[in-house]
């Protein structure tokens, strides 16, 4: 029989023997860019987050970089939208051109990009439609030609979301054959169709026109299929997987970090943000420590990086140790 008590007596001890630490090093920004000079777009449903021009962009990925950022993940809002998401892979494409002023800016700064039609399309799905249909195979060559296209800009890590089948191995193979080797591909393997994306849809613009995306991502009730997911990424050549949402799929990611030998991201979607952004804002919640709890329970459940919205706000809260309860 043990006292347990004695290893929480004090803040230092509780340090010394606490299992589990949200670190910068291993977080992750989003940032959504648009088109235009000066531009700074709130997004109703997520407070604090903002569509920025590119040029707004780099000051704030300084800032970003200034408080311990180091790497972010990048979502571009086109200027026309088509039946073929031609400004998805276009080289004159904002993300595209975005991409080059951040690398230019800030070479060292880890720059991943979002590889999904959705905002692109003039329907809003992830993929190329044949009726209603979303064509799955009709979709792959256009997000190969959408990570070439991030990679030739200078992404270091392109992340797909789109949910087709095969497509990790499509966008491997374009990288190959086109001597881009070293970009990495970090893909959304299990991603479930989830209310949780309402907020981002929002800050996209990428509502479905029609239906949902129920067709192509994955079932929420399931978990045997996760891993089934996830281990074929790993052998079409995915470096590394994400659980998306991530606070009801904490399972999940303990699931993966199990069972997979890649680095396991989970991503703390825009809904997940708004909900404590709102009852933050009523004063119904302590917004710093909900924060803190929920990314450390995603560490703790086997989350070797997060994304998070929260990111940039909470890197000063790090630094001063206060998650050092
Ligand atoms: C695009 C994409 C989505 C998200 C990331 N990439 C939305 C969707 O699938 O509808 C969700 C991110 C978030 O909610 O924060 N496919
Ligand atoms: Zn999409």
């Amino acid at each position: 029989m043990s006292r347990y008590r004695t290893l929480r007596k004090n803040k230092a001890i509780r340090s010394l023997v606490r299992e589990t630490r949200v670190h910068s090093d291993d977080l992750i920004q989003p940032f959504f860019v648009i088109e235009g000079r000066n531009k700074r777009e709130a997004i109703a449903s997520m407070p604090g987050i903002y569509r920025f021009s590119t040029d707004l962009l780099l000051k704030e990925i300084a800032k970003y970089i200034k408080l311990g950022g180091r790497a972010g993940l990048l979502f571009g809002l086109p200027k026309v939208k088509d039946s073929l998401a031609r400004q998805a892979y276009s080289e004159s494409g904002i993300v595209q051109k975005a991409i080059v002023q951040i690398k230019k800016n800030f070479p060292n700064f880890l720059l991943i990009t979002d590889v999904c039609l959705c905002a692109y399309t003039n329907h809003g799905h992830c993929g190329i439609l044949d009726g209603d249909r979303i064509d799955n195979d009709k979709t792959l060559p256009l997000l190969a030609q959408m990570a070439l296209s991030h990679a030739h800009a200078g992404a270091d890590i392109v992340a797909p979301s789109d949910m087709m089948d095969f497509r990790v191995a499509a966008i491997r193979e374009a990288l190959e054959d086109n001597h881009f080797q070293e970009t990495a591909i970090l893909s959304y393997a299990v991603k479930y169709a989830s209310a949780y994306y309402g907020p981002f849809r929002e800050a996209a613009d990428s509502m479905p026109s029609f239906g949902d995306r129920k067709s192509y991502q994955m079932d929420y009730a399931n978990s045997r299929e996760a891993l089934k997911e996830a281990r074929q990424d790993v052998c079409e050549g995915s470096d590394m997987v994400m659980v998306k949402p991530a606070l009801a799929y904490l399972d999940i990611i303990s699931l993966l970090r199990r069972k997979l030998d890649v680095p396991v991201v989970a991503y703390n979607v825009s809904g997940e943000y708004a909900m404590v952004k709102a009852a933050a804002q009523k004063k119904w919640i302590n917004e710093q420590e909900i924060v803190l709890e929920n990314l450390t329970a995603m560490k703790r459940s086997g989350a070797d990086i997060i994304i998070s919205y929260h990111t940039q706000e909470i890197l000063p809260w790090l630094t001063k140790s206060k998650n050092v309860r």
